[in-house]
């Protein structure tokens, strides 16, 4: 069975960097015989976390929306990608809805995590045009917020200065994307 890779895009922009790099490593999930499958976090109805602690008790979440899949998926053996451009130092507001969803894959008794060791590679996209520590907080805050996750860091696109006029993605990166989609398709 074709490995799934389950995409996060918490870029509300179609033909974004976040997207632009996002379609490499998508035709490098495809190269290697995986399936990408893309949740467009924006341009869907999802519902926030409503604290219910269901999950606390039992897999999955109470909430039935656009995200309800990724639980399965999850538990099956997916790879996860999460791509979001910085606003404000940190994620976008809908990719911390996100995780925020993401909660029931803690079991709520021990912390662990009920879906351990996936691969998983993590995408930011910032347009400052000069260096800016925040964002470097916000980056390292975010991949520290799921290590509960007890996932496989396979690695980190972080692409800078965006918002430069006439900035456009390098080959170096683009080729950096379509490898690392090979390898989260692979077992
Ligand atoms: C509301 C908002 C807030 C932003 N905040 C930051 C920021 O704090 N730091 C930064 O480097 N870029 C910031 N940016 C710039 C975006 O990260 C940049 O334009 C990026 O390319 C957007 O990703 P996209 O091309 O995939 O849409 C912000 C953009 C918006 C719209």
């Amino acid at each position: 069975m074709a490995k799934k890779v389950l995409i996060f895009k918490g870029s509300p922009r179609k033909k974004g960097f976040t997207q632009q790099l996002l379609d490499e490593l998508i035709r490098g999930v495809t190269d290697a015989g995986g399936e990408p499958i893309l949740y467009e976090l924006n341009s869907q109805e999802i519902i926030p976390c409503r604290g219910c602690t269901a999950c606390y008790t039992r897999k999955g979440c109470s909430i039935k929306d656009y995200l309800s899949p990724m639980y399965e998926q999850m538990e099956e053996g997916a790879s996860i990608v999460v791509a979001s451009p910085l606003y404000y130092a940190t994620i976008t507001g809908i990719t911390k809805v996100w995780l925020d969803r993401m909660h029931p894959i803690l079991d709520g008794e021990h912390w662990g995590s009920r879906y351990p060791n996936l691969k998983y590679l993590t995408i930011f996209v910032s347009g400052n045009t000069e260096e800016d520590p925040m964002a470097e907080e916000g980056i390292d805050f975010t991949e520290r917020s799921m290590l509960p996750f007890s996932w496989n860091h396979i690695g980190q696109i972080w692409v800078k200065y965006t918002d430069r006029p006439d900035f456009t993605l390098s080959d170096e990166v683009k080729y950096k994307a379509y490898e690392y989609g090979k390898e989260l398709a692979r077992e």
